[in-house]
């Protein structure tokens, strides 16, 4: 792995995914995105781990899709290359995901952070989409994701003018969970990854998809696939021990059984 630092804490159950070209603010090259992806796969495999973190450095989160490698690419380059389909990869993600970003989200680095299941941001983090100053739009979810999170008005800005937005307004519009203080952004996301991480990592993945469910199903359809969830858990020993744990006043300790 070159562009992506794997530093999973086995004792605390949790691992960072460190975005790591600095240099370029983190723009997601073809390489980057596949490391992510099986950095992913190999933490989403992993039963020592049960919550991941997804983070840059202090100026830069990522600064979007690799302009310059994009650069001279043809739209029949651009169907061959398929760069989404890691992107397709990375959304099947079953264990939970945090952002937790600093600096510059944008392009594909904003889409990034929402493809995360919560994001806990830095005061000094800009959420943006300006690919439309390149002559192009959002390519990985931007008009979807952003609209969804924070509502056709603010999502019509950003996109058609290509306009950021700062962490507060970010926080204001329900597109992350939390802002920190610069020097505390990574420790709120691991304090954060370490409270889901002694949870019961089948009700977390249960309750992750369900969640998900509600972005692109009916209401109807998305009660039924809660309840089989629901359900399903009943079968779980997490399930017997965190119901008695609360009856004997003592702490769950769950086994992913
Ligand atoms: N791709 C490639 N290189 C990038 C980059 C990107 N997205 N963003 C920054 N860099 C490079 C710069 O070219 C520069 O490299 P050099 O020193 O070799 O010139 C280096 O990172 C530092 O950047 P700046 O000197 O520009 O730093 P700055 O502080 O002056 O500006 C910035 C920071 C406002 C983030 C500016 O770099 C910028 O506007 N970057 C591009 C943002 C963007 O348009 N993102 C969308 C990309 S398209 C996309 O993401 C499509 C999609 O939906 C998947």
């Amino acid at each position: 792995m070159q562009f992506v630092l794997i530093e999973p804490n086995i004792a605390e159950n949790y691992a960072i995914l460190r975005l790591n070209r600095p240099r370029e603010l983190n723009a997601l090259n073809l390489q980057l995105m596949q490391e992510l992806r099986a950095g992913l796969q190999l933490l989403d495999a992993d039963d020592n781990i049960r919550c991941i973190i997804i983070t840059g450095n202090e100026r830069a989160f990522a600064a979007g899709a690799d302009i310059k490698q994009m650069q001279e690419r043809t739209a029949i380059d651009m169907l061959k290359i398929d760069q989404f389909s890691t992107w397709d990869a990375i959304r099947k993600t079953k264990k939970p995901i945090i952002a937790a970003v600093s600096g510059f989200a944008l392009g594909g680095g904003c889409e990034l952070a929402m493809l995360c299941d919560m994001v806990i941001a830095s005061e000094t983090a800009m959420f943006g989409q300006p690919e439309i100053k390149l002559g192009v739009m959002p390519g990985a979810g931007g008009t979807q994701r952003l609209t969804r999170a924070v509502g056709k008005a603010l999502a019509m800005e950003m996109v058609l003018t290509g306009r950021f937005i700062d962490a507060n307004k970010a926080y204001q519009f329900g597109l992350i969970n939390k802002i920190v203080p610069v020097e505390y952004y990574l420790q709120e996301a691991i304090t954060l990854a370490k409270e889901i991480a002694q949870l019961s990592p089948l009700a977390i993945r249960l309750a992750k998809e369900s969640v998900n469910k509600a972005f692109d199903a009916t209401l109807n359809e998305g009660l039924e696939f809660e309840r089989k969830n629901f359900y399903m858990l009943f079968a779980s020993q997490d399930q017997k021990e965190g119901m008695a744990a609360f009856v004997e006043k003592r702490t769950a300790h769950f086994e992913g059984k």
